[in-house]
């Protein structure tokens, strides 16, 4: 019977374990987490959603407080087209961040940025050129584009000089997603490096409308595989969304797969961004505390546990301090939802608000608690503690019982 380290990733002249743990933000995936994947000769992602405000706990910047200074006079406005984002700070914050991750970089694998495109941040295309040039400026090995079509982002980085030397890839949900992206990146001359295929088990948003349970990804990549095949394309392809043992990954690298995405088992780990009190949350759930619901204001649906504080919370919208989902207008579906609400209980001193979440603020404080799909047999991957709680696991442990261990066995951690 094999184990994942009988197979090798190749992208262009790197040889990695095919492990990759999957970009989590808003720092979730820490550089922590990320720099462990990397020392083991895998592949870690790193999240660039809302750096400037990640980038402040620990560089001790400012960038949230100076944006909230700057407009604070807009607070009580519904309108929140004046509130922008000062690309000289966004490429600052970004560079920076990444900067300090490829310093600390050892060991043979590779760290990617996971860029998710509906972070629209009131000025979607002039945001998202920032932030992609400037992780490449900063030497980030590669860029996986997540959370939307990416039918313009080659182009915006076309003429960097990296362009060609770095590794680009996409998550798709399906066939036709990549035939737009493909169609559509085909005037820049450049293939994607690698394919992420993203099935409906996994955690944060899903590329699947509600009824995503009736997707399920051997057979979307099986249907990816054949037309590339078709097409002689040959890019590697990489399933994500609920491959939880060492075992799961290896039927698909039997299949074809180059390497596996994963995530959720990395939700426990000692590096997780996540604070310790919401891992436990993750160990505890059952599959009935998991749901996928429509709250997100990105229009996606999201997986998370019902019990998330975020739910529910009708908070002041944060755009002033945060906004990176406001669209090109300055809308976001939070805002019109509070909005509504406040209007519906005149004089109320707390409302709540049910059909949308203010996921900038949610994400940031850890309140909305994404999560695969499997989170569930989380508990089975570690020892219970006397006092009642669950064992967190290392990063190391994680990658290595997905690395060598056999069939459906998950290496418990030493007692
Ligand atoms: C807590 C959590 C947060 C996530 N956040 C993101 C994200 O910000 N961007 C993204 O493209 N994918 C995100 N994902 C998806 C993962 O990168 C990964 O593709 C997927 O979850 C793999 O499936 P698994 O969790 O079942 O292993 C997230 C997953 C989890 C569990």
């Amino acid at each position: 019977m094999k184990c994942v380290d009988d197979f090798r990733l190749r992208l262009g002249k790197h040889e990695l374990v095919p492990i990759v743990i999957g970009g989590m933000g808003v720092d979730i995936s820490t550089a922590e987490l990320a720099l462990v994947a990397v020392r083991l000769g895998g592949i870690g992602h790193i999240s660039d959603a809302m750096l400037p405000t990640v980038s402040d706990r620990p560089h001790q910047t400012k960038y949230v407080k100076d944006k909230l200074k700057q407009y604070k006079y807009n607070v009580d406005n519904a309108d929140k087209s004046a509130v922008r984002f000062d690309l000289g700070l966004l490429a600052e914050a970004t560079e920076h961040h990444v900067r300090k991750v490829m310093e600390t970089k050892r060991g043979s694998g590779l760290v990617f940025i996971n860029c998710m495109e509906k972070l629209t941040m009131n000025a979607p295309k002039e945001t998202l050129r920032v932030r992609l040039r400037s992780a490449l400026d900063a030497g980030i090995d590669g860029i996986t584009l997540a959370a939307g079509l990416h039918l313009g982002s080659f182009a915006l980085i076309e003429d960097h000089p990296r362009f060609r030397d770095a590794q680009l890839g996409i998550i798709v949900s399906s066939l036709r997603a990549l035939q737009l992206f493909l169609k559509k990146s085909a005037r820049t001359h450049r293939l994607p490096d690698y394919i992420v295929v993203e099935g409906p088990l996994a955690g944060g948003h899903l590329g699947f409308g509600m009824d995503w349970a009736n997707y399920d990804l051997a057979t979307i990549l099986a249907e990816i595989r054949a037309w590339l095949t078709a097409e002689r394309l040959d890019i590697p392809l990489v399933p994500a969304g609920g491959i939880f043992t060492g075992g799961d990954a290896v039927g698909f690298l039997e299949n074809g797969a180059a390497a596996v995405q994963v995530a959720t088992r990395f939700t426990v780990a000692k590096e997780c961004g996540l604070p310790d009190e919401v891992k436990q949350e993750y160990f505890k759930a059952s599959e009935a505390d998991i749901e996928v619901n429509g709250i997100s204001p990105t229009g996606y649906p999201m997986r998370m546990l019902k019990g998330s504080p975020g739910i529910g919370a009708g908070i002041r919208p944060n755009c002033e301090a945060y906004g990176y989902l406001l669209d090109a207008s300055g809308n976001c579906q939070y805002i019109d939802a509070y909005n509504r609400e406040v209007a519906a209980h005149p004089g109320a001193k707390k409302i709540q608000v049910w059909d949308k979440t203010c996921l900038c603020t949610h994400m940031r404080n850890f309140d909305i608690w994404t999560c695969g799909h499997y989170t569930y047999r989380l508990k089975d991957t570690t020892r219970r503690l006397p006092d009642d709680g669950y064992a967190l696991l290392t990063a190391e442990h994680i990658f290595n019982d997905y690395r060598y261990s056999k069939g459906n066995e998950i290496a418990l951690p030493a007692a």
